[in-house]
Formats: C-alpha cells, sequence, structure tokens
C-alpha cells in the first residue's frame, strides 16, 4: 500500500536524521572544552607566571596559530583551570615584556575561544575576558588604523576594520552578553576575535605580510 510505503520511509528519515543529530552531538562534544594537556600546561606555574606567546617566527607556533579555535562549555567557565588560565593571560598580555591590550588564548597554545583585552571605553581601561565571542554585526563604516601583534614582534601595519561591531560572548558566570562597541575598543576585538579564527591581522591588509613596517 502507498500510505504504508511512505509511512515507513518517513519513519526511516527520521530514524536517519536522529541518528545523525547524535554522531553530530558526539563530535561537537568531544571537540569542546580544554584537552587533558592544555590543563596541564596551563597548571604548571602559579596564576602570576606570563605565557610563552607563540609567534609566526617558528613553523609550529604559526602553524598553530592558524587553527580555528574551539568553543567552551558553559559548564567549565567556573572552573578552577579557567580562572587559573585567565589570570595567566592576563599576566602574560600586561607583561612589562610584552605590554599589549589584547591576547587570544591561541597566541598561548590554548585553541579555546577565549580572548583578554583592555576596555578603553571604560573607566580606568580595565582589562576583561571574553569566552566564545563572536562578531554579530559590522558596521559599514570603516577606519584605517595601526595595529600590531604579540604574534608577529617588531612589525606594524595599517588595517582597515569596522568603526562599530556587535559583539556576543559568555561572561565568567556564562551569560550571554551582546553589547556594541566602537572605536579602538572595536579595533581590539576584531584583532583578537581574528586570532579564534586563524586570521593575523595581515591577512587584512591587501599586500599581506610585505606591508608591515619594522618598528623601531
Ligand atoms: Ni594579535
Amino acid at each position: 500500500m502507498i500510505h504504508d510505503k511512505t509511512m515507513r520511509k518517513i519513519s526511516s528519515t527520521i530514524r536517519m536524521m536522529t541518528l545523525a543529530l547524535i554522531a553530530l552531538t558526539m563530535v561537537h562534544c568531544i571537540n569542546e572544552g580544554l584537552l587533558t594537556h592544555e590543563k596541564e600546561m596551563i597548571l604548571s606555574a602559579s596564576p602570576n607566571v606570563p605565557f610563552r606567546v607563540l609567534t609566526i617566527e617558528q613553523t609550529n607556533d604559526s602553524l598553530f596559530l592558524r587553527q580555528k579555535a574551539r568553543p567552551l562549555l558553559k559548564k567549565e567557565l567556573q572552573k578552577e583551570s579557567i580562572k587559573h588560565l585567565t589570570d595567566r593571560m592576563l599576566a602574560t598580555v600586561t607583561d612589562s615584556t610584552q605590554d599589549g591590550v589584547g591576547l587570544a588564548a591561541p597566541q598561548i597554545g590554548i585553541g579555546i575561544q577565549l580572548i583578554t583585552l583592555q576596555r578603553y571605553d571604560k573607566e580606568g581601561a580595565p582589562f576583561e575576558h571574553y569566552f566564545n565571542p563572536e562578531i554579530l554585526e559590522y558596521s559599514e563604516s570603516i577606519n584605517a588604523g595601526r595595529e600590531g601583534c604579540l604574534s608577529i614582534p617588531g612589525y606594524w601595519g595599517n588595517v582597515e576594520r569596522s568603526q562599530n561591531i556587535t559583539v556576543a560572548y559568555l561572561n565568567r558566570e556564562g551569560k550571554k552578553i551582546t553589547e556594541e562597541v566602537e572605536g579602538f575598543t572595536a579595533v581590539i576585538f576584531q584583532h583578537e576575535i581574528d586570532h579564534l579564527n586563524g586570521i593575523l591581522y595581515y591577512d587584512r591588509i591587501p599586500s599581506g605580510f610585505e606591508a608591515l613596517e619594522k618598528a623601531e
């Protein structure tokens, strides 16, 4: 009977889709959160000890900087290892030998979606940490500005970025925040979120690395 045949077809399709969904969910779970060797690396020194920053001068570092970062699970955000990680990222970016305004976890060899950056648009310009950040909207108005990167020491370049962005992220409590950011802070967000996608700032310059200037 046609009716039975159709029903069988539908139920087999549903079964297939369910299986595919389960498989997808499993792959997703495996690819999220901190890996064992990452946890060990984070906890190998005190919270005030800076990490080594990966640079494009070393082949292995360079390959890692080109990878996409994994999202963190909400339930992980308040774990001790994550607190330890953000403390050490702060120690790294504020280290007198670095003196940066932002840092992304892949830059210190941790492949997760976490950035630390200085909020010049807030009173006292505090450093803050953002988990699983993504840019939802870019303004059409573009500004060119000077950028450098701790992973590309000794160089700077002029990069065109959106003047305003809408960014969404999780805070440490796992609450999803959406906010509009503008000016230099928006530039830092764009630069750091690029790192989570394996993008370096000179990729945004038409003639690439060749266009960079040597820092004095
Ligand atoms: Ni950078």
